[in-house]
């Protein structure tokens, strides 16, 4: 019988998501689901390395959803479903957190940045998390893993500590590969293209959110830094230029060449006016079906996502208890 590879990815329900996360992840999610079978999980696990407000976490959790079936996941063919529902994440977390070593969770740039450099006041979540994402992606057996770039240095962790536990307790994991796309993998922030693309962006133009209106879009690529020069060419020496051209290349399906000519002899004012078009058209489809979805449709979709993902995860779990000597 022919066997389908397996996919794992998962985004955080924090903040709003933006064209980063569609572009750099979901976008691939919804067009590897042909050939792959894929399990789509909402990390709100993942979401409490920080302080959350409770109501909110839980309508962002099935906010997020709701996004995710927007984008085209079709539960049909996938699986979607809550972190927090599959007990076997945080069990498998603990023992992984046995195997994994400080030193390599310190080299983590992540912790860094969401630590700000005060490892003294930081939470021990926000440490351990990468662990708890190896943890996602080991339990499925997972073979791929579409994510953007920021993600790279946690696939890389989680292949060692696969690696390593299948030579201490002997062959019990796949190991998994990241799927970068060549294009989108790092969407730059609007207002500064040194940075990327985040929910968490201190300034509100940085970041055009899934769920903006039209109005709020236009405006905000309207404000968008741009370099010096004048020609619409892709060119990795102007960073802000580069970044408004790769989103118009991905919203609207063109090749770069097909970019370039679109632009050739117009000014930044038509590459802002163009895109502002195409990202609101795009949108706009997409923000209608994100009400489609009722609680009760919700809840079905995502109690059925659970009860499969158990079933996996909770015989990968079982494989290891009894490797290790724990059950
Ligand atoms: P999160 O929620 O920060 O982001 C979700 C996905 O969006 C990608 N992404 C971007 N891609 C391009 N440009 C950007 N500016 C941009 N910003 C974010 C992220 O790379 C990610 O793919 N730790 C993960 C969630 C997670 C996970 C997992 C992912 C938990 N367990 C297991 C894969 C497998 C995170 O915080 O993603």
């Amino acid at each position: 019988m022919y066997m389908r590879k397996r996919i794992f990815s998962g985004a955080q329900p924090t903040g709003q998501l933006h064209i980063g996360n569609y572009l750099g992840a979901i976008k691939n999610w919804v067009e590897l689901q042909d050939d792959y079978e894929c399990f789509y999980c909402i990390v709100n696990m993942h979401a409490i390395t920080l302080p959350q407000d409770p109501k909110t976490l839980r309508q962002k959790t099935l906010d997020l959803a709701r996004i995710y079936l927007a984008a085209g996941v079709d539960p049909e063919r996938s699986t979607i479903f809550i972190q927090s529902d599959v007990s076997a994440h945080a069990e498998l977390a603990w023992v992984l957190s046995c195997q994994a070593r400080m030193g390599e969770l310190e080299r983590m740039t992540q912790f860094k940045d969401k630590g700000k450099g005060n490892a003294e006041r930081a939470g021990v979540g926000l440490f351990t998390y990468p662990i708890l994402m190896a943890s996602d992606i080991l339990l499925y057996q997972t073979d791929l893993v579409p994510v953007g770039k920021d993600q790279k240095q946690h696939l890389e962790l989680t292949r060692d500590l696969a690696e390593r536990f299948n030579r201490d307790f002997g062959e019990t994991f796949v190991i998994p590969e990241p799927f970068i796309p060549k294009v989108g993998a790092s969407i730059a922030s609007l207002a500064d293209p040194a940075k990327k693309m985040s929910k968490s962006d201190e300034n509100a133009n940085g970041a055009i959110f899934l769920l903006d209106d039209a109005d709020t879009i236009a405006k905000k690529i309207k404000r968008a830094v741009t370099d010096s020069g004048t020609e619409i060419k892709f060119d990795e020496t102007r960073p802000a230029i580069n970044n408004l051209l790769t989103i118009y290349q991905l919203m609207t399906g063109k090749t770069q060449a097909e970019c370039e000519a679109n632009f050739e002899g117009k000014g930044y004012g038509a590459l802002k006016g163009e895109l502002a078009d195409a990202v609101i058209e795009f949108l706009r489809p997409f923000q209608e079906r994100v009400k489609q979805y009722d609680d009760a449709a919700l809840g079905a979709i995502l109690e059925k996502g659970a009860e499969a993902a158990r079933e996996i995860a909770s015989a990968t779990l079982d494989g290891v208890y009894k490797k290790m000597g724990i059950s």
